[in-house]
């Protein structure tokens, strides 16, 4: 690209109002492809060149910034608080159908087609499906093509103006193209994603640790979502990454003053979006009834992997013609329902706080639940992670208390209602001794857990263990589950792994509820695990802090077992991914006499994988360093430079954090080097970098 003759453009101010523009279009083209496409075709660096050159020519001619100027969308003062802004036209609430199986979907079909007046033999009914986005209503005024107000719904006649906020929503475009009427107000949902959500809590969490006042967790997506549109500050807000579909319309020029007609909802909502408006690809066409029963089950089985939270799904009547007929009731439509979908959050009471050892010996306080029905599922267990987490809900026995299951996340309690508290139970303290085993549970320096001391000594350990080993991405013993290693390891018939290859018929046919049959499964199952590979065997071991990655990666490095167990901790951190934590814990692991003790008896039981040779070492100057590339260099291109960096064993990331090891900059490096430098992140060029991958250091 050529860098245009920024300010000669000055000489004349209509010349330079029109570069300007220039300018903002071709930003504004690109943050819609890199916020609602999803596809940017210009590099980061590139379009923060591109931004800062425009902030550069606005700030020579602040009379020429426009409120649409990309520019605006962070920037505001903090407010004392919101004007009240009275809607155009009302926004209005759903009748919700709260019947959560499929016949929720028939009576409203079968209500619309009554009060239409049709028979059983009309044709089917067009509708819109749609999902109902958890987060909260908004309504974006846009005048002659630019965003001029965003409102909250408030009562539904007086929301809020909360506009500085909404500005900051990559995702919402700030002007429209000029085909878009001369007013138009577009409504739909404000949300935040689920990653987003979980990002922004991590770094709350840092925050409080970190000793900053005032800072707190959020309990879900959508109140994360309600107190970033309602902060008033927008610089604040600017961090809460907030996300937006578009799903109707307030007020809208109307045809007679040469407004858009349409005849349909889905039809208005394809022109949203290629207006720039994100509209979701969940929402379909739907034909009467039978049709609206698919959706509600297709959406409801995608529910938990979908990036946000839904509660439900929302039917619309697609004519907007049969809409007017039908028109309202009080404060609701007609033509629409939402269906809900099971709760994702419900009240529940704790029965009793236990502690559990896991297969490291790490203990983790669970709170049991009186069951309840949450996230599609019946909850009785919800992790409290560990004691800082446990106290600083301060989730106490007898509280009732919130509990959320959201997307294939496991169960949470989000938080105690404390008015609901009765007398004073105590504070959730950890045992200094190991439930199970009574051996001294151990917090150490700098860790969140504390972990049983007892090793296999202890008993919950060992089933840990047993399991671990036995489970399908292991050695794969089928059959074997926790109910049979809780009764092999309680009637100690099973004390070591290689006990389990001891295993009689006898001894296991006469457990509790083992038929004969199953005896012999289990048997064939033993057999059949003998025959394994190694990157199997050695994830199967449990060695801390090595999971099915690193067991490949060592089997892939060393070939044979005898020789991961004899590395120095020196060569097992030549293997890629092994960095010194890992690679002290293999060791640790080995010299204990006990652990090899097993692996020799393992393979005395017939336990067998077909060795290999070590990989070829190969040079790899660069393992475990991230680079990220800003600006032009002077001989590689951004590919060839990245596809360089990776085969030299370096990883590229997109932008720049502390966990980078090197910025590399060319010319007109854009934010990427700010940010290096202020992180004091190393920054170094192309010449350099040529260096490193050489192998020279
Ligand atoms: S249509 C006249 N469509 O649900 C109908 N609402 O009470 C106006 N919502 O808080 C709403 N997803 O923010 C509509 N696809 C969707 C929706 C949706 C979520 C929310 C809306 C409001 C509530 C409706």
């Amino acid at each position: 690209m050529t860098t245009p003759d920024l300010f000669a453009a000055e000489r004349d101010d209509a010349t330079a109002m029109a570069h300007l523009q220039q300018m903002r279009q071709t930003l504004h083209e690109h943050a819609h492809r890199y916020y609602v496409l999803d596809a940017p075709t210009l590099p980061d660096a590139e379009y923060d060149r591109l931004f800062r050159q425009l902030q550069a020519l606005e700030a020579r001619h602040p009379e020429l910034v426009t409120p649409d100027s990309p520019t605006q969308r962070v920037g505001g003062k903090s407010l004392a608080q919101f004007a009240q802004v009275r809607h155009a036209v009302p926004m209005l609430s759903i009748r919700t159908e709260t019947d959560t199986e499929a016949s929720g979907a028939e009576n409203f079909d079968a209500r619309i087609r009554r009060e239409l007046g049709l028979s059983p033999t009309d044709p089917a009914i067009g509708y819109v499906a749609e999902p109902k986005f958890d987060g909260l209503a908004m309504n974006l005024r846009y005048e002659q093509g630019v965003l001029v107000q965003a409102a909250t719904r408030g009562d539904g006649e007086v929301g809020e103006d909360v506009t500085q906020n909404i500005r900051t929503i990559g995702q919402i475009p700030l002007r429209l193209p000029t085909e878009a009427p001369p007013v138009l107000e577009v409504r739909g949902e404000v949300y935040m994603r689920r990653d987003d959500f979980e990002a922004l809590n991590e770094r709350q969490r840092q925050r409080i640790a970190a000793g900053e006042r005032g800072e707190k967790t959020f309990v879900n997506p959508r109140n994360a979502a309600a107190g970033a549109v309602r902060q008033l500050d927008p610089a604040v807000a600017a961090q809460r990454p907030l996300s937006f579909f578009a799903y109707g319309l307030g007020e809208v020029t109307p045809p007679e003053a040469g407004g858009p007609v349409w005849q349909t909802h889905f039809e208005l909502l394809q022109n949203l979006k290629s207006w720039g408006f994100p509209v979701s690809s969940l929402v379909k066409l739907a034909q009467g009834a039978a049709e609206l029963v698919a959706y509600y089950t297709s959406i409801g089985a995608q529910r938990d992997g979908l990036g946000f939270d839904i509660d439900g799904v929302v039917y619309k009547v697609n004519r907007l013609a049969l809409q007017r007929q039908l028109g309202f009731v009080t404060r609701e439509p007609r033509w629409a329902v939402a269906h809900k979908f099971p709760a994702q959050e419900m009240l529940t009471t704790v029965l009793a706080i236990d502690v559990q050892v896991g297969r490291t010996g790490k203990l983790t306080p669970v709170a049991k639940l009186a069951p309840v029905f949450v996230g599609g599922v019946t909850v009785t267990n919800a992790t409290l992670h560990n004691e800082d987490e446990a106290r600083r809900k301060d989730v106490r026995v007898g509280d009732t208390v919130i509990v959320r299951r959201a997307g294939d996340v496991i169960p949470e309690v989000v938080s105690v209602l404390l008015d609901k508290r009765v007398d004073d139970p105590a504070i959730f303290t950890m045992p200094r001794q190991c439930p199970v085993c009574g051996s001294a549970a151990l917090r150490e320096e700098g860790e969140a857990d504390y972990r049983c001391t007892g090793g296999l000594f202890c008993s919950a350990q060992r089933k840990q263990a047993i399991l671990h080993f036995a489970q399908r991405r292991a050695v794969e013993v089928e059959g074997l589950g926790e109910k049979l290693v809780d009764q092999l390891v309680d009637a100690g018939i099973i004390h070591t792994l290689p006990d389990l290859y001891r295993l009689g018929f006898t001894a296991l046919a006469k457990l509790a509820r083992m038929a004969d049959k199953s005896a012999q499964n289990i048997l064939d199952a033993l057999e059949k695990s003998k025959q394994t590979t190694l990157p199997r065997f050695i994830f199967g071991l449990g060695i801390r802090h090595v999971g099915e990655a690193t067991a490949k990666a060592l089997a892939r490095h060393f070939g044979k077992l005898d020789a991961i167990m004899d590395a120095s901790e020196e060569n097992l951190l030549a293997v890629a991914d092994v960095g010194p934590i890992v690679a002290q814990s293999i060791r640790t692991f080995f010299d204990q006499t006990h652990n090899r003790e097993v692996v020799e008896q393992l393979r005395a039981c017939g336990v067998t994988w077909l060795e290999g040779e070590p990989a070829p070492v190969t040079a790899q100057p660069l393992s475990g360093q991230t680079f990220v590339l800003t600006g032009t260099l002077p001989t590689l291109g951004r590919e060839e430079a990245k596809a360089l960096i990776e085969a030299a064993g370096g990883k590229v990331a997109g932008s720049v954090s502390k966990k980078t090891s090197f910025v590399v900059a060319g010319a007109e490096a854009g934010s990427k080097l700010d940010k290096a430098q202020e992180l004091g992140v190393a920054v170094i060029d192309e010449s350099r970098l040529k260096e490193m991958l050489d192998g020279a250091t």
